[in-house]
């Protein structure tokens, strides 16, 4: 063989490996679970299971999104929160929302609330009356109790502040803060309000949004998200300021950056424990 042709042949080896290694990195879906001690939660929700889904960008894991409900279904959990941008607005189809949607259902009770993408689509409106048809608990600026065991805590939920509705962002999240008495789970889509989710005295918010920064190098972190920029500060994990936690889901798909790197799409279970 000439050394054209080894040169050649090492090219294409090293492009297939790069391929493999990129395809595996964007579709491979990891689980993290996180348990969190929280001084409030009445003890009645000691174990209480909460799975977060993120960022879908309406990305399918295989036909009928069935690499996807394999994971889920190994998964035990009370309920399943979705922490917006469902669909995305660039490429808007709504299949691949149906099908998982449709499945995670007969599961448990399903909370959503909107992401930014979500004010783009052309059709939410008829997204949002396909998840409430199909017993979705679509959460704008709104609240359900959750109960157990004769407790009660609050499950809030808060529109994107690009869906523009009502009094406004700030306004909303201090109006859905003010019962007090209750131990208070919020659902926004945004981690780097964090200050003003803490301020309001929240115990717990799942948010998404900033696809763990997209590529994450030791040492660094995320490298971008947005809103945040590079280098941000609020991309998985969990974070605690104040008397206020938050679960940050890196998500499922991507959207204007197609690519992750050393950042699998991630399902998030979190335990609730009772420090009583
Ligand atoms: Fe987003």
């Amino acid at each position: 063989m000439n050394r054209n042709k080894r040169v050649f042949l090492w090219i294409v080896g090293l492009v297939m490996v790069a391929l493999l290694f990129f395809c595996f990195q964007n579709n491979a879906i990891g689980i993290t679970e996180h348990e969190i001690a929280l001084k409030r939660l009445p003890v009645s929700f000691d174990g209480y299971k909460i799975l977060q889904i993120s960022d879908l960008h309406n990305k399918w894991f295989g036909v009928s999104q069935k690499r996807l409900m394999a994971k889920i279904d190994k998964i035990e959990f009370d309920i399943i929160v979705i922490t917006g941008d469902i669909g995305d607005a660039r490429r808007y189809d709504d299949e691949p929302i149906h099908s998982l949607i449709e499945q995670l259902v007969p599961l448990a009770p399903v909370y959503y609330v909107t992401g930014n993408h979500e004010s783009d689509i052309d059709g939410y409106d008829a997204l949002e009356a396909y998840m409430t048809s199909q017993g979705v608990r679509v959460l704008r600026n709104e609240y359900e109790i959750l109960k157990k065991d004769g407790a009660e805590i609050i499950i809030a939920g808060i529109d994107d502040p690009t869906m523009h509705t009502g009094t406004g962002f700030e306004s909303a999240l201090l109006k859905l803060s003010l019962n007090e008495t209750y131990f208070k789970i919020l659902l926004s889509h945004r981690p780097e309000k964090m200050a003003l989710y803490s301020t309001l005295n929240y115990d717990l918010v799942f948010s998404g949004h900033a696809h763990g920064g997209q590529i994450r190098m030791p040492f660094i972190g995320g490298v971008i998200a947005p809103h945040q920029g590079f280098f941000p500060k609020y991309f998985e994990g969990v974070h605690v300021e104040g008397e206020t936690y938050m679960v940050i889901s890196r998500g499922l798909g991507n959207s204007l950056f197609p690519l992750r790197v050393f950042n699998r799409p991630e399902l998030v279970v979190v335990t609730l424990n009772s420090t009583d």
